[in-house]
């Protein structure tokens, strides 16, 4: 068996996080299953199996960071994976039309919150033999492949991406790797019933990046392959 890791999961009580917790459970890892709704969150960590525990994180709300961040020094005094998986989808309007209100929302939980949940657990990633930060994104935020409309999701998944480019930089000289990647469009409320992905397809590369022993660093993947930004 590979050795035991401890992997925080944002926005893990429905969809491809809660899918993703599911799979690094039943491989024996310690998973803290986060979510903003506690009840939901609770009840998502009791139907799976293995070493799970809630903690309430709310991306839009800042003061839930350092509550994990001190809830994860008392209980462990490091971590080794974050998986930034929480995310919200604007409407389609282009910015043509969309209004900045909604595009704000969006930018603040997809993009301001992964940045401050991830500088609030950076010190106890440091701790880890391996930390690893994995940021789930989107194609629809890669710059060789754009189209229009989805204003306030494109922007914020383009935004992931540089976050990504740019901490892994940061890091260069550490042992935590840094990267995100889109799991496919996937059977989920978000991704819809159109989605041809099964969400055990979309939770694959985040869990394959979370274990693997070799992962590339500062890289956008899909399918565990590097692909264009
Ligand atoms: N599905 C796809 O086709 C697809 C494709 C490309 C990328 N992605 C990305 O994959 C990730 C997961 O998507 P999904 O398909 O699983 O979506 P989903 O089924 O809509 O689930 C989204 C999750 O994010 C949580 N969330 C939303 N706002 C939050 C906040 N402020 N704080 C904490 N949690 C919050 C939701 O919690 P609540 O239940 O409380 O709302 C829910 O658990 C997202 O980042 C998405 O952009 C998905």
């Amino acid at each position: 068996m590979e050795e035991t890791k401890i992997i925080l999961v944002t926005g893990a009580n429905r969809g491809i996080g809660l899918e993703i917790c599911r799979q690094l459970a039943s491989a024996g890892h310690r998973v803290i299953l986060t979510a903003r709704d506690e009840e939901k969150g609770r009840s998502a960590a009791a139907s799976i199996s293995g070493q799970v525990q809630f903690f309430r994180v709310d991306m839009a709300d800042p003061a839930s960071f350092k509550d994990v961040q001190n809830y994860i020094a008392g209980q462990f005094g490091y971590l080794d994976v974050l998986i930034n998986n929480a995310g919200i989808m604007s409407s389609s309007l282009g910015f043509d039309q969309a209004v900045p209100d909604e595009i704000h929302r969006v930018m603040e939980t997809n993009l301001f919150g992964v940045i401050g949940l991830t500088q609030a657990l950076l010190a106890l990633l440091q701790k880890s033999s391996a930390g690893r930060i994995i940021n789930i994104s989107s194609g629809m935020g890669a710059l060789n492949d754009m189209a229009g409309g989805y204003a306030g999701y494109r922007l914020s998944k383009t935004a992931l991406n540089s976050f990504t480019a740019v901490l892994a930089a940061d890091l260069s000289a550490t042992k935590i790797r840094v990267n995100s990647m889109c799991p496919g469009w996937v059977k989920t409320d978000m991704g819809g019933s159109g989605a041809h992905r099964p969400v055990e397809k979309g939770a694959e590369t985040a869990v394959w990046l979370a274990t693997a022993g070799q992962i590339p660093n500062g890289k956008f993947l899909r399918d565990k392959t590097v692909i264009d930004w």
